[in-house]
C-alpha cells in the first residue's frame, strides 16, 4: 500500500504487514528504537494478539478489515485533557463512516463506534506521559469493514459490509479514514474544543435518554447520559444527581 494519502502527515509514512502480534505492540517497538514522524500508521492485514480493552482480544478476519495504530505527539494535559484524543478519534471515525454514508452512527463513550446497537469500530489509546504532558500517543483502530460474519459476539460486532451489503476496498478506507482524522486532530490543535465536545455530544450513544447501567458493586440504576466531565467521566443522571463515573465503574446494564 503506498502512502499517497491527500493529508499533511497522517498516513504519510504507512507500514503494512502481512501479520504482526499486535500493531499497537508494533509501534512501541518501533518508537522504542526511534522518534518516528507524528501521523505514521503501522497497519496489519492480520493480527495473532490483537489486543482490545481491559484486557481482551480483538478478533478480525485476516485481510477483511482495518487493524491499524497511529502514533501521534500530541503535547496535551495529563490527566486533564486526555480524553481530547477519545473525543477526536471518536468523531473521526464517525465522520469516515457518514462519508461512507452509514447511517444511525454513534460514539459509545468512551471508546467504541456504534451503527444502531451494534459495534463496528474500537479504539484502544495508550498514552506516554512526560512531566504533565502526553509525549506520544499510540491510537490502536479495529475498523470492521468486509467481513461478512462473527462468530465471536462480544459488543455484538457488525461491519460495513453488513450494513451497506457490499465490499469496500481497504485502501480507500483507510484513505478517507487518515483525512477524517487529521481534520479533527487539526481542530484539537487550533484550539477548536468547546466545537469538538459540541459535536461528540450530538453523537453520544444514548445522551439525554433513560437507559439501565451496572455500577461496579453490580448494583443496577436507571440514569441519563448527561455529558462528559473533567478527565472524560461519564455524568450519569440518577434521580436528578449528577453522578460521574470513569470506565470501569460504569457499564450498560
Ligand atoms: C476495543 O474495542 O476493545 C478496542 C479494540 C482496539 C483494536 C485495535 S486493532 C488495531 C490495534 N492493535 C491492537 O492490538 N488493538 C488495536
Amino acid at each position: 500500500m503506498d502512502a499517497r494519502y491527500n493529508t499533511l502527515f497522517i498516513g504519510k509514512v504507512l507500514k503494512v504487514y502481512d501479520i504482526l502480534d499486535s500493531t499497537n505492540s508494533e509501534a512501541e517497538r518501533l518508537l522504542q528504537k526511534n522518534k518516528i514522524p507524528e501521523g505514521s500508521i503501522v497497519y496489519a492485514k492480520k493480527q495473532n494478539k490483537g489486543r482490545g480493552q481491559m484486557g481482551s482480544q480483538w478478533l478480525s478476519g485476516a485481510g477483511l478489515n482495518l487493524t491499524i495504530s497511529l502514533i501521534l505527539y500530541p503535547k496535551i494535559d495529563f490527566p486533564k485533557e486526555q480524553f481530547l484524543l477519545n473525543q477526536i478519534i471518536s468523531l473521526g471515525i464517525r465522520d469516515c463512516l457518514d462519508i461512507l454514508e452509514l447511517k444511525n452512527v454513534s460514539i459509545k463513550w468512551p471508546n467504541d463506534i456504534y451503527i444502531n446497537d451494534k459495534k463496528i469500530s474500537g479504539i484502544l489509546i495508550q498514552n506516554s506521559i512526560s512531566g504533565k504532558k502526553i509525549s506520544h500517543s499510540i491510537i490502536g483502530i479495529g475498523l470492521n469493514v468486509n467481513q461478512s460474519g462473527f462468530e465471536y459476539g462480544a459488543g455484538n460486532p457488525t461491519s460495513i459490509f453488513i450494513e451497506k451489503g457490499k465490499t469496500f476496498e481497504l485502501d480507500k478506507v483507510l484513505e478517507i479514514l487518515c483525512s477524517t482524522l487529521e481534520k479533527r486532530y487539526l481542530m484539537l490543535k487550533s484550539g477548536k474544543q468547546e466545537l469538538l465536545k459540541e459535536e461528540y455530544y450530538k453523537y453520544l450513544y444514548r445522551k439525554d435518554l433513560l437507559s439501565e447501567f451496572k455500577k461496579k458493586d453490580g448494583s443496577l440504576f436507571q440514569g441519563i447520559i448527561r455529558g462528559i466531565g473533567p478527565e472524560g467521566k461519564l455524568i450519569v443522571e440518577n434521580k436528578g444527581v449528577m453522578e460521574s463515573f470513569y470506565f470501569k465503574e460504569i457499564s450498560f446494564a
